[in-house]
């Protein structure tokens, strides 16, 4: 078995936060995934030894920050290579709190969940927390970073280049393009697509108008 292959499957990266009787903490997962849409559901997988764990068995609750391709690895280490039975891991990290009471950060992420513990599963070393979603919010733009970026960032390697969305709405506007549904031909006459007569047809597959669907 080459365990590698774990690393070939794609994960996000997130802080998942909890508040217990006035104490909050959180730390890094990669294990938050959804489950279902209708109820909206997530899984998260937590090594049972970890403190936010205990919390959430506790709490019953969570709260799950979406981290972006532009949060700084030490926010990363901060969360994930530390524990809060020795560090108050939120001092310093400005937060927001859910309606449980649940602490989300805001910088470096781009969605949270508000998360009730629906069932817990027990897998030895870890907990399998099957989550209803009671609320969930964007509160950025960026790209998720994934567990890979993560891997590359900390073997010095540079983090992703992405576009924002202010860079990516110019080439979009320019990249749209109308395509044949039926033989793929992309349009690229002189003459604006929608204004080409009513009875013009697909050069290749002499279908109408109608089947050309705007890509880009
Ligand atoms: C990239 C990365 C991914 C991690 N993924 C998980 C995970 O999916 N589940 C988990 O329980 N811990 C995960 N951890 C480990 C916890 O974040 C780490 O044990 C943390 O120090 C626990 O802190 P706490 O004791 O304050 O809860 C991950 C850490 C890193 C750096």
């Amino acid at each position: 078995m080459d365990k590698k292959a774990f690393f070939k499957l794609t994960y996000g990266l997130f802080v998942v936060g909890v508040e217990f009787e006035g104490q909050l903490n959180g730390c890094i997962i990669n294990t938050a995934s959804q489950a279902t849409s209708e109820p909206g559901r997530l899984v998260t997988t937590m090594l049972k030894t970890n403190l936010t764990t205990e919390m959430i068995t506790k709490k019953g609750s969570m709260a799950i920050s979406v981290l972006s391709i532009d949060c700084p690895l030490d926010k990363i280490t901060h969360f994930g290579m530390q524990s809060g039975r020795n560090k108050e891991k939120f001092a310093d990290i400005p937060f927001e709190k859910d309606g449980r009471g649940n602490p989300y950060i805001v910088d470096g992420t781009i969605a949270r969940f508000s998360c009730r513990v629906e069932q817990t599963i027990d897998l030895d070393s870890h907990y399998l927390f099957i989550c209803e979603v009671e609320d969930c919010q964007c509160t950025g733009q960026e790209e998720p970073i994934t567990y890979a970026d993560y891997r590359k960032m900390k073997s010095g390697g540079a983090p992703r280049k992405t576009e924002t969305p202010a860079d990516a709405a110019v080439p979009q506007a320019k990249q749209g393009k109308w395509v044949c549904s039926v033989c793929h031909y992309v349009y690229d006459g002189e003459i604006p697509f929608e204004e080409l007569p009513a009875d013009w047809r697909c050069p290749v597959c002499q279908r109408g108008k109608e089947v050309f669907v705007l890509e880009g």
